[in-house]
């Protein structure tokens, strides 16, 4: 995956802040030894378990440089290390693993997430949040707009859509094995944003750097133009010009 640009990522950090707050809200650890964040991004779900647990030993942890170095100029009292989450294995004395909006980029991340589970302490907590959006317009318009345009054949924009998340069914079958207690729900957010093309500059942060980061700079322009004439049609302005985005997201919390 393309560099994500930490600076277009955190033009909505409010927004994108919530939901790590409402997952580790959840969270029922008092005084975790090592707390991993997987996923740190640009340091913002970090502060945030850095705050909670003064005490604790706080990693965070992201396969992009660039992120990391901003996350590390924020947070220059914890370690950040540069891995991918898929072969990375927790130290033995790990008891909180944070996720915030990074699995969804993992097709097979349910077995990413038994296999850490396993290598947790007892009473050790696993605790996601994913974006569960795939079949929101905005959603759709990029796959639609992946299809269409000049670019429909380059193979990196025909791999660039996320897959549905499997129900939640499949992560109860799939972790409950291997944990004492589980707890898996759904919030769905409606951010209040100052227009309706306010909606590509969030996605231009996130899911949409898939699809421009193969394309030159006049066909992400293209892209993004032809994506924004979807936006504007379907996200209607409220009574103060206002648009509300609609934002469901899954959150598991699974205690060893
Ligand atoms: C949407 S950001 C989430 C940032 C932050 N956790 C938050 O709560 O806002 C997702 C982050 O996951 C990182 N990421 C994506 N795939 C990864 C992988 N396989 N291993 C480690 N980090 C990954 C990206 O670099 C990006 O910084």
């Amino acid at each position: 995956m393309e560099d994500w640009s930490a600076r277009q990522y955190l033009k909505f950090e409010d927004e994108r802040t919530r939901p790590p707050r409402d997952l580790l809200a959840q969270v029922p650890l008092v005084r975790p030894r090592r707390v991993v964040d997987l996923g740190c991004g640009p340091g913002n779900s970090t502060e945030l378990l850095a705050e909670r647990y003064p005490q604790s030993d706080i990693v965070g942890l992201d396969s992009s440089p660039d992120m990391l170095r901003k996350a590390r100029q924020r947070l220059p009292k914890c370690s950040f290390i540069e891995a991918d989450l898929a072969t990375w294995t927790p130290e033995p004395d790990t008891d909180l693993i944070f996720g915030n909006a990074v699995m969804q980029w993992l097709p097979d991340h349910p077995a990413i997430m038994r296999r850490l589970l396993e290598t947790m302490p007892q009473g050790g907590v696993l605790a996601i949040q994913m974006p569960d959006n795939t079949r929101e317009p905005a959603l759709i318009f990029q796959r639609e707009v992946g299809e269409s345009g000049p670019w429909a054949d380059d193979p990196e924009v025909k791999a660039a859509a996320r897959d549905d998340l499997p129900p939640p069914e499949a992560y109860y079958d799939l972790l409950k094995p291997a944990c004492s207690h589980i707890d898996i729900w759904h919030s769905v957010y409606n951010h209040v944003m100052g227009s309706a093309a306010a909606i590509t500059e969030w996605f231009k942060g996130s899911s949409l750097q898939p699809f421009l980061s193969p394309l030159d700079a006049a066909a992400r322009e293209k892209f993004l133009a032809a994506y924004t004439q979807k936006i504007v049609g379907a996200y209607q302005p409220r009574f103060d010009g206002k648009v509300l985005l609609r934002f469901p997201r899954l959150f598991i919390l699974a205690v060893r």
